[in-house]
């Protein structure tokens, strides 16, 4: 029985999202099988890593056991024996599992921006979904924009500017944001997602303090021109070499309510939805949009998720000018939240389904990854 270690919660602002990712889109459809050992691996809030099974069970969080639960646990151990081998504790009676595939379940930073998949990649173990350099391209919104300007593919007018160049000088970024770019603009934190510190402005006199707000939270700032006559639809897609998107999905949240990290995740909760993700009940899938337009946009988004090198799965958000019928790449969600699963299902693929395809798509690309020659014999050291 191949043993599967699911890891989520973690460091980032999206910790409890990542928990209803784990528990109801992977851990419970993976014990349904029967197939697979699942180990819970929870990393809370403060970066302690914990195994234990009362980990696997919603109402650990929802009743607030957790807290009590985690000052009982010991954090885990890790070793690299021949891969990945977790353990409760240093002694030799400790509790030991020889992990066969790991499952990301993070979302945001430390997780799902390739930190982890670089833990994962030294300890030589397999592992679902994009590897360490396309998780850190798609969550940095300033070089995915220039990836995909390098590549041809649309994406909105930007710029960008680092904390200590915008204090030294304030009145020149503001003049050449004036000069370059066309209003109304977004500005954005580059590395965080779920529109945390994120503005538009349409004048002057806002532009300053949204920056200064973004600021607040990354060091690095997109400033980029709106698109208009607004359409948003998503792309989830997986698979390797062969991407196989699913619906192209289009939320009906209402435009203010993209700002809002509640009405995007505390609506839907468990009464809006079956598995507590909010966009089912608030997206259309397959997105109602002209034959041609979809086409370019289901299009579009395969294009991104091979040239960006993504593999498993990943969401290719992206942005309509519904006047001037054209698709702009906006960014890209490396694990989608639930994995997208309520997408996935509508295109006819179970939750069972998709998590089995996942670990196939994580053992294909690992294999293929072993077969790859990585050493040869020099004579450099004899020479010592
Ligand atoms: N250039 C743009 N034109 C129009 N709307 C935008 C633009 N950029 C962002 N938005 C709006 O802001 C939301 C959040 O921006 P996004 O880049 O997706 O950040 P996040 O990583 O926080 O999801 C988008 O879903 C969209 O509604
Ligand atoms: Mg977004």
């Amino acid at each position: 029985m191949k043993r599967i270690l699911v890891v989520f919660g973690g460091r980032s602002v999206e910790h409890d999202v990542s928990i209803i990712t784990a528990i109801n889109s992977i851990i419970k459809p993976l014990r349904l099988t029967k197939k697979y050992q699942v180990e819970p691996l929870y990393i809370a809030k403060d970066g302690r890593w914990y195994w234990d099974e009362a980990l696997s069970n919603i109402e650990t969080y929802s009743s607030g056991k957790i807290d009590s639960l985690i000052k009982k646990l010991k954090p885990v151990n890790l070793s690299f024996e021949n891969g990945l081998v977790i353990s409760n504790g240093k002694s030799f009676n400790s509790k030991k599992a020889q992990i066969d595939i790991v499952f990301p379940a993070l979302h945001g930073t430390y997780g799902e921006d390739g930190d982890l998949m670089g833990l994962l990649e030294m300890a030589g173990v397999a592992y679902v979904g994009c590897g360490v350099a396309a998780s850190a391209i798609a969550m940095d919104k300033v070089i995915a924009k220039q990836l995909a300007i390098a590549n041809k593919i649309p994406t909105s007018n930007f710029l960008f500017y680092r904390s200590k160049d915008y204090k030294d000088n304030p009145v020149t970024v503001l003049n050449e944001i004036n000069t370059h770019l066309n209003w109304p603009l977004f500005v954005k934190p580059t590395h965080l997602g779920s529109s945390i510190g994120i503005s538009r402005v349409s004048s002057n006199d806002e532009l300053g303090n949204a920056i200064e707000l973004a600021f607040h939270y990354d060091d690095l700032v997109v400033v980029e021109e709106e698109v208009s006559n607004l359409i948003e639809v998503t792309l989830p897609i997986i698979g390797n070499e062969t991407p196989e998107p699913a619906y192209l999905e289009k939320p009906t949240l209402q435009k203010a309510d993209f700002f809002d990290f509640d009405a995007k995740y505390l609506r839907g909760g468990k009464k809006g939805s079956k598995n507590g993700q909010a966009s089912s009940s608030y997206s259309e899938v397959p997105a109602q949009l002209p034959k041609k337009l979809y086409k370019a946009a289901e299009e579009l988004g395969v294009n991104v998720y091979k040239t960006f090198g993504l593999s498993g799965i990943a969401r290719v958000d992206m942005l309509i000018d519904s006047k001037l019928n054209k698709v702009y790449f906006n960014e890209i969600n490396p694990l989608p939240g639930s994995l997208y699963s309520h997408n996935f299902q509508k295109f006819g693929l179970s939750n069972v389904e998709l998590v089995e395809k996942l670990l196939f798509f994580a053992m294909e690309k690992f294999e293929q990854k072993n077969k790859l020659n990585s050493s040869f014999s020099t004579n450099y050291l004899k020479q010592f």
